[in-house]
């Protein structure tokens, strides 16, 4: 019988084992690789309708919740300050409101210049080091780990520990060392919490914080959650796109050919990457949805990397083509909690994959793609390291 979560075997593509998944029905029960049963979504009309549905709840706490998540962030995501992601309105709503001016198109068309500039520094310094290089480590993460630390004003001369903290919570290879990294880094944003350098996290305090609106262990989960949701997912699109594209050199030529092509582009790299591959949540009330019903107390997992190649939604959807019309892909969720920092990574990779290309133009993978050791599931997919030479 049919597990959920599979392991990928592709960098780019859902694990083969979904194959069963993919025959049109949109939703059915299954066994999670935890032992629990739960209704795991695979059509796009479905995904979308139940992430908009109220009665769908995104609380861990709730009975019946589907944990398909490594212990760390079960406990990070159970815990009585546990982040708005995890939260249902009007508590999510309460402290999403408080971020959202900081995320505007707006906002973001000012903080251009800056990412631009990060993006090439980071070139100059990934060059002057010469070949080869892991691009994980020479461009991948130093791009989003300094846009998202100096957006919310935690220093970077941090960033190795931050990073690897991040890593251990999401993917520890033993449940001590990801509890260990989940004590440092509360302990670590509970301590800037209190008297931050100049950002975000500085603007909160002083808005919210110090009016009472917010306490201090709130700030310290909401910038927690904003420093590694800024950065592990970022990082894993850049390296994710690359092997993507230089695997399909017919599109690289379109990308590179056209820089008005890029944000389209960008969006079916988001599609067809999907790094996110489960949105999980738990019906509160009974659902009637496409022929079921979902009953109260029941799991649902949104299967994202399939909800992106539905045929009914994608056209030959196994297809990478970046001329294709994208935008409706659920790779930031949908409803209520759809990513907050979307337009933010939009930019990074906008600037980001064509000043690489076009810096680099000899860039080529120096191992075969099936020799990448792939991340684990339960966690946001993509490679630990991407040889590279020019
Ligand atoms: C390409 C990169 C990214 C991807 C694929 C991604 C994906 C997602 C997804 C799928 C969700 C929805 C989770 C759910 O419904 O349970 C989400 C939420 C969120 N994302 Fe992102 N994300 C990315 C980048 C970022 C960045 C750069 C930030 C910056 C701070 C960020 C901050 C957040 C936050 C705060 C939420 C929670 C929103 C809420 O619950 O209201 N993300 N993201």
């Amino acid at each position: 019988m049919i597990t959920y979560p599979q392991q990928r075997t592709c960098p780019y593509h859902p694990a083969s084992g979904y194959e069963e998944l993919r025959d049109g029905t949109p939703l059915r029960k299954i066994r999670l690789v935890n032992g629990q049963e739960a209704w795991v979504v695979s059509g796009h009309d479905q995904a979308r309708a139940l992430l908009a549905d109220p009665r769908v709840s995104a609380d861990r706490t709730n009975a019946g919740f589907p944990m398909i998540v490594p212990p760390a962030v079960k406990a990070v995501h159970t815990s009585p300050n546990r982040p708005f992601i995890v939260r249902d309105d009007p508590e999510h709503n309460r402290v999403r409101r408080m971020l959202i001016s900081e995320f505007t198109i707006r906002r973001l068309r000012e903080m251009r210049p800056d990412i631009e500039q990060v993006v090439h520094d980071t070139i100059d310094t990934m060059l002057a080091a010469g070949p080869p290089t892991d691009l994980v480590t020479a461009f991948s993460l130093p791009v989003p780990s300094l846009v998202i630390s100096r957006l919310l004003g935690v220093p970077y001369a941090d960033h190795e520990f931050f990073e690897k903290a991040t890593s251990d919570i999401l993917r520890g290879r033993t449940p001590e060392v990801s509890v260990k990294a989940t004590q440092d880094l509360i302990g670590y944003m509970t301590a800037l919490a209190q008297d931050p350098p100049p950002g975000l996290i500085a603007r909160l305090k002083a808005d919210h914080v110090d009016t009472g609106a917010m306490t201090t262990d709130d700030l310290a989960f909401t910038a927690l959650l904003l420093l590694g949701a800024g950065h592990e997912t970022t990082a894993s699109m850049i390296t994710l796109s690359v092997i993507t594209l230089l695997e399909h050199p017919e599109q690289l030529a379109a990308f590179r050919a056209d820089p008005g092509t890029v944000p389209a582009s960008v969006e079916e790299l988001l599609r067809y990457l999907t790094i996110v591959e489960s949105i999980l949540r738990v019906a509160v009330d009974d659902i009637a949805i496409a022929d079921v019903v979902i009953k109260a107390g029941e799991g649902i997992v949104i299967a994202s990397s399939l909800v992106n190649r539905a045929a009914d939604a994608f056209d030959d959807p196994d297809r990478f083509d970046l001329g294709r019309e994208a935008a409706h892909h659920v790779a930031f969720g949908y409803g209520v909690h759809q990513c907050l920092g979307q337009n933010l990574a939009r930019a990074e990779l906008h600037l980001a994959l064509p000043a690489l290309f076009d810096r680099v133009p000899g860039l080529r993978l120096a191992a075969p793609v099936d020799e990448l050791e792939l991340r684990p599931i339960m966690t946001i997919q993509g490679v630990d390291a991407l040889p590279v030479t020019w």
